[in-house]
């Protein structure tokens, strides 16, 4: 797939289909995260592959109070948790660098998967701990971000309409509200 292509057809995908996941899809989607730039080459990003239908369900219920919208990614059929060690990582100011890495990486992912025509959803409303206690995560291990990866279902599920529906959701700003030249 033509690379802007990839850019424009990724959308976040809240409704999967049965099909299963070759694993060597799965694998290149690792592998275009691992290509990932970093700070200091630090590469502080580790992924988690949850495929246990179960323990996707568990995660699921888990976060009900952090992330009450996200009750269809028990219907997922993989889960890729985004973590990092903040160890090999530093600060820019009081920004730490490991969250813009795993974020760079975690993208990578993400249009890697669409361009093997999987969908996929960037989750930021979980609740770290109980992710943590779930998935057997080391305490100085932060949780960032996860995402499903699969194949979507034909027909949109209802956060998906309900996201298209309420525009806010999906439209973006033009270049003209977004870009300056030469100074603000
Ligand atoms: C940091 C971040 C956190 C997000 N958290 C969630 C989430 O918890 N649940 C969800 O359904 N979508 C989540 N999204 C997806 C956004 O809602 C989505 O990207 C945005 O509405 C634009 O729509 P699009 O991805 O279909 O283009 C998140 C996206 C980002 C970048």
């Amino acid at each position: 797939m033509d690379f802007y292509e990839t850019i424009r057809r990724r959308r976040s995908v809240r409704r999967y289909s049965d099909q299963p996941v070759p694993e060597e899809a799965i694998t290149r989607c690792l592998e275009a995260a691992r290509l990932a730039p970093s700070w200091r080459n630090g590469q502080p990003w580790r992924f988690i592959v949850v495929r246990d239908r179960n323990t996707i369900r568990r995660l699921t219920r888990a976060n009900w109070g952090a992330g009450a919208i996200n009750l269809w990614l028990k219907d997922a059929p993989v889960l890729v948790v985004a973590c990092a060690d903040p160890r090999p990582s530093g600060l820019k100011g009081d920004q730490p660098y490991y969250l813009v890495d795993v974020a760079i990486a975690l993208e990578h992912l993400v249009l890697a998967a669409t361009a093997e025509g999987l969908g996929t959803c960037w989750i930021g409303g979980f609740s770290e701990e109980k992710v943590r206690e779930i998935l057997g995560i080391p305490p100085h291990i932060r949780v960032v971000a996860m995402t499903p990866l699969g194949y979507p279902a034909d027909e949109k599920g209802l956060y998906d309409r309900l996201a298209v529906v309420g525009k806010r959701q999906t439209r973006r700003l033009s270049l003209q509200e977004i870009v300056r030249y030469e100074k603000w």
